[in-house]
């Protein structure tokens, strides 16, 4: 969409808030400008936090949301997950994420801050393009046996686990990024703001 449909939308968008909000005001309803804790698009793309909620996340299910024009993928892993997450690897170049691609808080086996819930940058650490979430077991095209799910990068085949730790010998020289976030409470995240 070119700019001017942006602008055009959020006129329109502007209008019809402002409508809503004299229709709410004639008959005496106390509760003006509601929503406008949310941040514009504009403030948005500027870096302002998002919030996240966890509660309708199936285990083995990743959710998208957008945070400073960028993909946040959550992942809700499995126990399965977690079990094969804290097990020796010998496939990822740094299982301890010793290279600062996350927060401390995140500076884990599971890279984040409760083990259930994974949060990472969506970009591929080679050039940035937008990884699959496989969370596939055993996929053939992924190495069938070895492949324990994951991300996988379609532009040149990088590959990462279920903690976004980024497989040996692949074009991708580090781990997925973790943003920081915090908890605000048990079912939902703040993205781009620790607590
Ligand atoms: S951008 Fe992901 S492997 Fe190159």
């Amino acid at each position: 969409m070119t700019n001017d449909g942006v602008n055009l939308g959020r006129r329109r968008f502007l209008t019809t808030a402002t409508s809503v909000i004299g229709a709410v005001g004639a008959v005496g309803v106390a509760v003006p400008f509601v929503g406008s804790w949310q941040p514009s698009a504009k403030a948005k793309a500027a870096g302002a936090p998002v919030k996240a909620s966890l509660s309708k996340i199936e285990p083995g299910q990743m959710i998208t949301v957008e945070w400073r024009g960028k993909p946040v993928y959550v992942v809700r892993r499995t126990e399965e997950t977690l079990a094969q997450l804290s097990a020796p690897n010998e496939v990822i170049k740094d299982p301890e994420s010793e290279q600062p691609q996350q927060p401390e808080y995140a500076q884990n086996v599971y890279r984040s801050i409760k083990p259930e819930f994974l949060v990472l940058v969506g970009l591929c650490t080679h050039l940035g393009c937008a990884p699959m979430f496989r969370p596939d077991v055993g996929a053939m095209d992924l190495g069938g046996e070895s492949w324990q799910g994951g991300f996988f990068c379609p532009c040149h085949g990088s590959k990462y686990d279920l903690a976004g730790r980024v497989y040996k010998n692949v074009p991708a020289p580090t781990n997925l990024e973790v943003p920081p976030y915090f908890y605000e409470k048990d079912t939902v995240i703040i993205i781009g703001e620790e607590a």
